[in-house]
């Protein structure tokens, strides 16, 4: 195969890039790869936007809504690919989902114990969060299943999951570590699971609330340190019975079995980690100044505005309000100069999907950064921990790995100038995309593909602030 060797749009240089081997195992992503190039635009960032609904809330409310009985509206979804998969596998346990309009949907609920056996194989893409949630309500419904996934989602390890949802009596099926493609038998009267996580992981602890809703009894989950809780919030919200306390550093959480959830209304916040993608931008470009509204502001995903503001970031939250349970506002940016940070490990789960964005804002700052207690980023869309360095690295930032930290020399400047392995990863392909805002010499991607998955409409919204990005025309050598 000819290798590609120089690109080569209007004047502007792409670096080549590794050629990717691994083929999605989604149609829709069966295009050519999309490499882009971003570099410093002439003047600052300016506008005001709105970023895309929350996924993580927008996987749960089609959940949550599909475990319901009667009808729920859902306003603001994440029209991401990875929330279309949830979209899909819903409908294909008998859930009806439907698109009325641009983030408005409508799901007539199966109700709890509901579920039957989807006819064909449930593909859940890139989503993490897709496979491992659905996973919950496969457990516990009398039902046969296969569920599958791309390139990157077969490499996750799911027996995080797959190990503790056994207890309800659910048979599963899996390539060694629980990876999927797996099959699952679930149980025909599944029991309440106790189980303390044995890591911070809002997407295990919610799998197996979603277990625990059909089971007759008390499920209790000790999680040792507080993750994102919008399982919680929408379970209260749909009425079921849940309690939770706190328990040392961590939290107790107790749900009521079958209990009736009730349809109810759903308004999906900004996600904070798309926002992430435009504010750091903002931060970075000189005499930017950026608004994005109607950003959620749960307190336990706000670890990077903590940090940013610890950096000496300006940003100003405004119109501070409650929509749909979640707390959202208003997040005016300015162009800041940035000092360097040390990150404690107790507000990475506040921060998880952050810190390759973060990266880059401690690779323009100065001094030298220490982010602690990573290990869960090796375990990401890629390993989102080498492939954070790698990005660094790639564009003359010195890193290093030492254990689970990642350490970032910032010289007030990023040289830039390389070519970025975005690894199916969008927030890797992102975070490039917002370093070639600041750097000295463009950046490059090799796939932009994968944006969808948590972000379409990326690059032309950050356009419409400002930000040079432009696609890169191949020329085989
Ligand atoms: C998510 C939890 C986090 C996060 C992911 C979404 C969720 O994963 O990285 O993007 O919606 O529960 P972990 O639970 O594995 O930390």
């Amino acid at each position: 195969m000819p290798l590609i060797a120089a690109y080569v749009k209007r004047g502007r240089a792409c670096y080549p890039a590794p050629m990717q081997t691994e083929v999605p195992s989604s149609p829709a992503r069966a295009r050519p790869h999309a490499m882009l190039i971003a570099e410093a635009p002439a003047s600052g960032l300016a506008g005001r936007i709105r970023v895309p609904g929350d996924k993580s809330i927008s996987h749960r409310a089609l959940m949550f809504a599909g475990l319901a009985i009667g009808e729920t509206r859902i306003e603001g979804l994440l029209e991401g690919e990875d929330v279309l998969r949830t979209a899909a596998a819903m409908r294909a346990l008998g859930a009806t989902v439907e698109r009325l309009g641009e983030g408005t949907w409508r799901v007539h609920g199966f109700g709890i114990g509901g579920a039957t056996t989807p006819d064909d194989v449930l593909d859940m893409g890139n989503s993490g969060t897709a496979a491992r949630l659905l996973c919950g309500i496969l457990a516990s419904h009398d039902l046969f299943a296969v569920m599958t996934g791309d390139a990157s989602l077969r490499k996750r390890p799911m027996q995080r999951v797959v190990g503790p949802l056994a207890a309800t009596g659910a048979v599963f099926a899996a390539r060694q570590g629980g990876r999927l493609p797996l099959a699952v038998t679930g149980a025909s009267e599944a029991l309440p699971l106790s189980y303390r996580l044995p890591v911070a992981s809002a997407q295990v602890k919610s799998a197996l609330l979603l277990a625990g809703l059909n089971a007759r009894g008390v499920t209790e989950i000790e999680e040792p340190v507080p993750t994102r809780d919008h399982s919680e919030n929408m379970l209260r919200h749909f009425g079921a019975d849940i309690e939770v306390q706190e328990a040392g550093s961590g939290r107790l959480i107790r749900l009521d079995g079958q209990p009736e959830l009730r349809a109810a209304p759903i308004t999906v916040p900004g996600d904070p980690s798309s926002a992430a993608f435009p504010l750091v931008a903002a931060l970075l470009v000189p005499g930017s100044r950026v608004t994005i509204d109607g950003v959620g502001l749960n307190p336990l995903r706000t670890g990077l505005m903590t940090t940013l503001r610890e950096m000496g970031a300006s940003l100003v939250i405004a119109n501070e309000r409650i929509e749909g349970g979640e707390p959202v506002g208003d997040i005016t940016v300015e162009a800041s100069d940035l000092a360097a940070i040390e990150v404690p490990p107790e507000r990475a789960p506040s921060m998880i999907d952050e810190y390759p964005v973060l990266a880059v804002a401690c690779a323009a700052a100065r001094g030298t950064s220490r982010l602690r207690g990573l290990a869960e980023l090796r375990v990401k869309e890629s390993d989102r921990l080498s492939a954070t360095a790698d990005l660094l690295v790639r564009n003359g930032v010195a890193v290093t790995i030492d254990g689970d930290d990642l350490v970032i020399e910032g010289a007030g400047a990023i040289p830039g100038g390389g070519t970025v392995a975005t690894h199916m990863d969008h927030r890797l392909a992102m975070s490039a995309l917002v370093m070639g805002q600041a750097a000295k010499t463009p950046v490059a991607i090799d796939d932009a593909r994968f944006i969808d998955t948590s972000f379409p409409g990326f690059v032309t919204l950050m356009q419409s602030l400002g930000a040079s990005i432009a696609p890169c025309r191949t020329e085989a050598a």
